[in-house]
């Protein structure tokens, strides 16, 4: 039997193809590993109207851990056109998997590193090493929305806030709410890997992205938490930045910036600009983690117009299984996953369309391979 049972979860567009890298590279190490299928995404949700069958979410609860390629959502209205005419009309609302299954398996904790490679040339400075730490199940992704506005809701709510008396007469469905919820221990929680990880890998400062000048009680609680946890960590600085200028430095100063953390939008928004800075986001791996599961992804989405090609960069996903590996304890084996993507991205031999090269999705994995030591 495999040490490691690994949930493989291709999903839509270009995700088949940069797994397809990634499964290249992990049996170079020699993970001793079993990949088991899932089903997922887009054909899923037309076909069965869901993109995240019962079926996969059983694989996932069975397994050690999961990786995943690439996911596309569209709105609820333009994916009920494209469900097959016998599952028409028949009330399936389109709802993003990967959001799901974050919640579901309560992957509390998304980390995601943004390192610039040096010899990158699309990094925009090489200085750049900083690691978001994004809450990853509730927040605006908590999917506590209304529209037509409820009248029970609205009834409540005008009982109970002054501030609402100036939308009363709005028409029920001239009103939508999309409700934005916070629970102490998710702040706590989040707060507190972001520290973790800073105190592991002795990193000087912790910045929480939140806007508490304005969302007074969701960020005024995040920020208040991590006033507290940061009392436990007196080496480590605790920076309080507000979003909108959070954008601007990280793109004036972000060698500045060692981990950030963020509620689950800002984090969303904050970790597209962070993987921008260092090449984009055919960089970016995320690790989508929980107290004994953890799913695997890169950042980027399905790219439906490059599926196929084995164009886009794998990069993502090889250290997305980095990640992984780094998660399950194979520490040596990450170091040289690592070390190809260094050595592949210094070298600047091998390069896809995205680093102004002309190689090819496997390409790449074949040179990280060979550059792994
Ligand atoms: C991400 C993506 C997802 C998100 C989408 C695909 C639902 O943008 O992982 O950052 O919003 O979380
Ligand atoms: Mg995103």
């Amino acid at each position: 039997m495999a040490k490691y049972k690994i949930a493989w979860l291709e999903g839509d567009g270009v995700g088949k193809e940069v797994m397809e890298a990634a499964k290249l590279v992990l049996d170079a190490v020699g993970l001793d590993a079993e990949y088991i299928k899932g089903d997922v995404g887009w054909e899923f949700w037309k076909a069965e109207g869901n993109p995240l069958p019962e079926r996969t979410i059983e694989l996932l609860k069975s397994t050690n851990c999961c990786l995943f390629g690439a996911i596309t959502s569209k709105p609820k209205d333009e994916a009920a056109k494209e469900l097959v005419p016998e599952l028409q009309d028949k009330g399936h609302v389109y709802s993003s998997p990967i959001v799901g299954i974050r919640q579901l398996l309560n992957l509390h904790t998304n980390m995601r590193p943004c390192k610039a490679f040096k010899g990158n040339p699309l990094n925009y400075r090489d200085d750049i090493d900083l690691v978001v730490f994004r809450e990853n199940t509730e927040g605006l992704y908590a999917g506590v929305e209304f529209h037509p506005m409820n009248p029970d809701v609205m009834n409540a709510l005008l009982e109970h806030h002054k501030k609402m008396q100036k939308f009363k007469a709005v028409p029920l469905d001239d009103l939508a709410l999309s409700c934005r919820v916070f629970t102490r221990s998710a702040c706590q929680t989040i707060v507190r890997d972001a520290f973790e990880y800073a105190k592991k890998f002795q990193r000087k400062s912790v910045t929480v992205v939140e806007k508490p000048n304005v969302i007074r009680e969701t960020s005024g609680l995040m920020i208040r938490e991590a006033r507290k946890i940061a009392k436990e960590y007196p080496g480590i600085e605790l920076w309080e930045t507000n979003v909108d200028a959070m954008c601007m430095w990280l793109v004036k100063n972000p060698q500045d910036y060692d981990v950030l953390v963020a509620s689950n939008m800002f984090g969303d928004i904050i970790s597209d600009l962070s993987a921008q800075i260092v090449g984009g986001l055919g960089f970016a791996s995320s690790a989508n983690m929980g107290d004994d599961y953890a799913l695997f992804e890169p950042t980027h989405g399905s790219a439906p117009k490059y599926a196929g090609q084995y164009k886009v960069n794998p990069t993502a996903m090889i250290l997305a299984s980095k990640l992984m590996l780094e998660w399950l304890g194979e520490i040596k084996y990450a170091k040289q996953v690592e070390t190809g993507v260094a050595n592949v991205i210094g070298e600047g031999k091998v390069r896809t369309y995205d680093m102004g090269g002309t190689s090819s999705t496997l390409d790449v994995a074949n040179e990280v391979v060979k550059k792994m030591g």
